[in-house]
């Protein structure tokens, strides 16, 4: 359930670290109601495309659109402003904090809300992991410590939905889960494409995408070699493109073509 112009839109971006060309003209976007999955092996730039999104990395060309006009992030607050949220793989939870603490961590200035009393917020983090489904949790009380690698991860999401996001960008976000905690967390991610968030997934795992996105960009050595629909391709097609997807030729770096 898309629909029409992109929240986000990269249009021929470029980074490069000295003379490493992390991205080279890449397009990417992503609609509201989809999951869009980025993939590509190591090195792919798949990092770096998420960390110029958020205005950690400055672009040194290319334009991004939000809402289908240009904008300049030039660091997590402008993306914040946006409604751009960014799940990091090591997820940044206080470990000795409880659940309802670690939500409104870092935002306490930016969004005004220390008057926002220990009950209200309480109230309004339940909520959110209630509108999730999120149902394992039993207290948000409990500190973050005595949580599963699943629940973390479903705090770490819900923490990154309540803002009003638009955007939510989720690293990896099983990587470290077993069977019933991946389940668990894929099942989440659907969720944030139903209630019409544009979810970005960054994983290496096919199988996983293949359970939840609609969409697929791949990425090889910093260039978009391919976007697919899930349902219009297969996991080789996919493996294709991250091992061998044609590339243009980067000027001055015509070895990484060869
Ligand atoms: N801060 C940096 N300084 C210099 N080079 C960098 C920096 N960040 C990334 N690179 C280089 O840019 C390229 C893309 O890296 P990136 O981290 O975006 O890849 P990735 O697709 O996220 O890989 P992985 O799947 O291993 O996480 C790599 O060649 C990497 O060495
Ligand atoms: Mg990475």
């Amino acid at each position: 359930m898309t629909t029409g112009t992109p929240v986000l839109e990269l249009r021929g971006v470029s980074k490069s670290f000295g003379a490493v060309q992390a991205l080279y003209q890449v397009d990417f976007h992503v609609s509201a109601g989809e999951v869009m999955a980025l993939v590509g092996d190591n090195g792919a730039g798949k990092s770096t495309l998420i960390k110029c999104i958020a205005g950690i990395y400055p672009i040194d060309s290319g334009q991004i659109l939000f809402d289908g006009k240009p904008v300049h992030i030039h660091g997590p607050k402008d993306a914040a402003a946006l409604g751009i949220e960014i799940v990091y793989q090591d997820l940044a939870l206080a470990d000795n904090l409880d659940v309802v603490q670690n939500m409104f961590l870092g935002r306490e200035e930016t969004q005004g809300l220390l008057r926002l009393d220990e009950t209200k917020m309480e109230a309004r983090a339940a909520e959110t992991l209630k509108s999730l489904s999120v149902t394992t949790i039993r207290s948000v009380r409990q500190t973050v410590a005595g949580l599963s690698g699943g629940q973390r991860q479903s705090v770490a999401v819900a923490k990154a939905v309540m803002w009003n996001s638009r955007v939510v960008i989720l690293d990896e976000p099983t990587a470290a889960l077993g069977v019933a905690q991946t389940r668990q967390v894929l099942e989440l991610v659907k969720r944030l494409g139903e209630q019409g968030l544009a979810v970005i997934l960054i994983s290496h795992n096919l199988h996983d995408i293949f359970e939840v996105a609609d969409n697929i960009t791949v990425l090889r050595l910093g260039q978009n070699v391919g976007e697919m629909k899930r349902t219009e391709t297969t996991q080789q097609k996919v493996v294709e493109a991250i091992t061998a997807g044609a590339l243009s030729e980067v000027p001055g770096q015509a070895e990484a073509v060869a």
